[in-house]
């Protein structure tokens, strides 16, 4: 296994390594958005397989000192694969936060590809009823955070009486009920969700969103949801792997990997660290596939990104609805 990054970053204007959280989507099921999942999931992408490499990833993780996982009904076995690591390492357990979603329902039985839709978007009472009673039977105490997965500005999470309040009974049991957001239109979304209230109380408390150097749209909104006390976690920072070294080769990257050329740092690094830059970001996702990736994607905990280094980064932004376009054309697999 890959050595793990320094436990502490030297610079004190470094973010620090609890800055930073393991997502599980690339591991908790044979198919997902890929560039490269043919050379980084075993041969054989069996439950026991893709169970041991979930493990590794959380041990790994753990053991550099990272303290939030995000995991997500719709992610395969991944619930499962997280909370059977939870359940044999109680000590480790005690001091995590664990994240998932519930309203997207899978449904691609355990193939990586070939299926017409490899999960199915719903955000209604009857699927929150559902999942949470899964969510709880696989991670029980250990659900900390609860997203409705994939929020857009259409979604009625953001209009449904009936599904506020199941969500503000689940808030009053002390979990943080939040959205995440996909799509052009997230900040849209995460206003939307800023003015819901339920007996005059807001009601969420969590997002979940994409931010990295060529999706920026959701900025000024996330800053918004950090100042309001929200816990604000940012996915895709690596763009699906796109800013990843290996792909990230073409012309429109180059500012990217002159900079993290001349820091030192790898590109996938450097992208996270542009990511824990932003004030307002609480915490940083990695969706490593291996223990390798993880290591490397930790190493943006020794990275202090000066404001001109930021400035560097800035015109790789694409406009939103061009990015979100490209992101839908990834192959899943
Ligand atoms: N709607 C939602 O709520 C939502 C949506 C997406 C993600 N998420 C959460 O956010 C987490 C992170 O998102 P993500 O995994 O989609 O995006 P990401 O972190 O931007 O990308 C991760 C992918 O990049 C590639 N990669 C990572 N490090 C690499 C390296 N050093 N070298 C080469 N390739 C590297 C791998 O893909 P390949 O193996 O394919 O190359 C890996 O699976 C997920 O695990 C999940 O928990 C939530």
């Amino acid at each position: 296994m890959p050595t793990p990054p320094a436990a502490a970053p030297t610079d004190p204007a470094a973010p620090s390594l609890a800055r930073f959280g393991l997502g599980t989507a690339a591991v908790g099921r044979p198919g997902y958005i890929t560039l490269g999942r043919a050379v980084d999931l075993p041969a054989e992408r069996s439950v026991a397989a893709l169970r041991e490499r979930t493990h590794q990833l959380l041990d790994a993780a753990h053991a550099a000192g990272v303290r939030y996982f995000d995991t997500a009904r719709s992610y395969g076995r991944a619930e499962e694969f997280v909370g059977e690591w939870l359940a044999t390492r109680p000590e480790a357990a005690a001091d995590l936060t664990v994240g998932s979603k519930w309203g997207y329902t899978y449904t691609a039985d355990w193939q990586a590809s070939g299926v017409p839709v490899h999960e199915v978007k719903e955000h209604s009472v009857a699927v929150f009823d559902r999942q949470i009673k899964e969510t709880r039977a696989l991670l029980g105490r250990h659900l900390d955070v609860y997203l409705v997965h994939s929020v857009t500005p259409d979604s009625p999470a953001l209009t449904d009486p009936a599904l506020h309040e199941r969500l503000a009974a689940l808030a009053a049991e002390g979990v943080r009920v939040g959205l995440s957001t996909s799509g052009p239109a997230q900040a849209a979304a995460i206003r939307a969700a800023l003015a819901v209230t339920v007996a005059g109380r807001p009601l969420f408390a969590a997002v979940q969103a994409t931010w990295n150097p060529l999706e920026t749209s959701a900025g000024p909104a996330l800053a918004e949801a950090h100042a309001a006390g929200w816990l604000v976690v940012v996915k895709e920072g690596m763009a699906n792997g796109r800013l990843a070294d290996r792909n990230a080769t073409g012309p429109d990257t180059t500012a990217l990997r002159n900079l993290a050329g001349r820091l030192g740092a790898s590109c996938d690094a450097l992208a996270l660290a542009a990511v824990a830059a932003q004030p307002w970001a609480d915490l940083v996702l990695s969706g490593a596939a291996t223990p390798a990736q993880l290591a490397s994607n930790l190493t943006a905990a020794g990275l202090a990104l000066a404001p001109a280094d930021l400035a560097v980064l800035a015109p790789l932004a694409e406009p939103a609805e061009a990015y979100w376009r490209t992101r839908a054309a990834l192959p899943w697999a």
